[in-house]
């Protein structure tokens, strides 16, 4: 493998900014300091640019197999690296669901084959795989997901024995969607009711409301308790659940941990006027009180990971009338953009984007030396300008998509250079085929 020299990168990592060279070799940081004067194969001149750790998305949805028509592992992985993102964990409501070790190393065995970015799989809970479930392996599989509340592929876990056995036997960390069940299709009956065909998309966060949100993240949270469980409450979306979490100990005692979603950090009720479906997910964008509360909550350390929960849906599929248009919508390539965004305007220093993008997403689920700009670590690193601007057009989406809720927005920033496991694949606009990602490995 070749050697990659990074000259005078202003490096963010572990709390502090300062100039500095790094030397890759063998696909990992071999050498960090403030100047190396070594011959390498490849050098990159990093004046005026800012290297971070590559980001660690630990919720995507890439639809292979089954659903190809709106994505796949290689179109999906390639829009990741392209936004600075060096890794993901992928959520099983494919088809078919991966509900049996088989079904889950399908999907291994396609990354393997076609993924640039680094990867790792969840295997799926439903009400009736226990058996396979317990067999999952936490080295090498990022977690456990269960869909406490329906979403897209109906992977519903209703049955109150089933959860008990998952929260109870669970080998490793189980993440989890909530929204209770019962009270959206209450809700849902009530608006059909009143308004028949005519629901429309602003009544999307009263129908999937905070209220569903809470119970089922407060009813998480009390099985985890029972049953000590290592939960992961994925896309927070209202301000009341912020309070079902501490930050009064260090991540790596926590039991139960969050995740923000750029979606939900970004747009608020008030969008739904201008962007329609396109900013319809599960759970659903709420008030610009709730994101308030969410973004004090990712500060103060309550919520612990900022993710994607990238879900894409054909550009038909979202322009259906709200009842019809599947939720969901792509973020792999501007997540990191958007973050950046939100440091220009004051909203977040650049480290502690780092920390919630990398670091604690590393340190949540124990990603094996990845995470971090370190000695002896993985070379997972991605170089931006954030003083050059990036403007979203329907030619430089990479998604199979093809259309982003940003489209028409011009960023602050650029990425400009994006290295995974020791391999520039993405550089200057271009994707560069160096071969697979790796399997992410983790420390338990
Ligand atoms: O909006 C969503 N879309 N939320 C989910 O939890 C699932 C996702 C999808 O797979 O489309």
């Amino acid at each position: 493998m070749s050697t990659i020299l990074i000259k005078n990168a202003q490096v963010v990592n572990e709390g502090e900014i300062k100039a500095k060279d790094i030397f890759i070799k063998n696909g990992r940081i071999e050498q960090i300091a403030p100047v190396i004067d070594a011959k390498a194969d490849r050098e990159i001149n990093a004046e005026g640019l800012h290297l971070l750790p590559g980001l660690i998305d630990d919720q995507v949805h890439f639809r292979e197999p089954g659903l190809t028509y709106k994505a796949d592992i290689a179109t999906e992985s390639r829009a990741a690296v392209a936004g600075g993102t060096t890794s993901f964990m992928e959520m099983p409501n494919t088809v078919p669901n991966a509900l049996t070790q088989k079904l889950l190393q399908d999907k291994y065995d396609i990354g393997q084959d076609s993924s640039l970015a680094n990867y790792s799989f969840f295997m799926g809970a439903s009400n009736d795989n226990l058996d396979e479930m317990l067999k999952t392996n936490p080295r090498d599989v990022c977690g456990i997901k269960v869909f406490m509340g329906s979403s897209t592929g109906n992977m519903l876990v209703d049955s109150e024995t089933a959860l008990s056995n998952i929260f109870q036997n669970a080998p490793t960390l189980v993440a989890t969607h909530c929204e209770d069940e019962a009270t959206v299709r209450a809700n849902f009956a009530a608006y059909k009711d009143k308004y028949g065909d005519q629901v429309t998309i602003d009544m999307h966060p009263l129908i999937r409301s905070e209220e569903a949100c809470y119970l089922s993240s407060s009813k998480a949270v009390e099985l985890a308790r029972k049953y000590n469980t290592r939960l992961h409450i994925l896309h927070i979306s209202t301000g009341k659940e912020t309070h079902l979490f501490q930050n009064d100990i260090p991540l790596e005692q926590k039991r139960i941990t969050a995740e923000a979603c750029v979606h939900h950090l970004w747009f608020s009720d008030q969008d739904y006027a201008s962007k329609g479906n396109f900013i319809k997910w599960n759970p659903a964008v709420k008030t610009a009180a709730d994101r308030e509360e969410i973004w004090r909550a990712v500060l103060d350390g309550r919520i612990d990971v900022i993710a994607t929960d990238h879900a894409p849906h054909t550009f038909e599929e979202k322009s259906e009338p709200y009842l019809q248009a599947p939720s969901g919508g792509p973020l792999v390539q501007h997540a990191l953009l958007a973050l950046l965004d939100k440091v220009a305007e004051g909203q977040l220093t650049l480290e502690q984007l780092v920390q919630k993008t990398a670091h604690n997403t590393a340190r949540c689920f124990q990603v094996e030396q990845r995470g971090f700009i370190r000695e002896g670590y993985w070379a997972d690193l991605v170089l931006v300008d954030l003083n050059k601007p990036y403007a979203v057009t329907k030619e430089n989406i990479l998604s199979k998509c093809k259309w982003s809720p940003f489209e028409g927005h011009t960023f602050g920033s650029t990425i400009e250079h994006t290295i995974v496991s020791g391999n520039i694949a993405y550089s200057d606009g271009k994707i560069i085929e160096v071969g697979s990602g790796h399997r992410l490995l983790f420390d338990r």
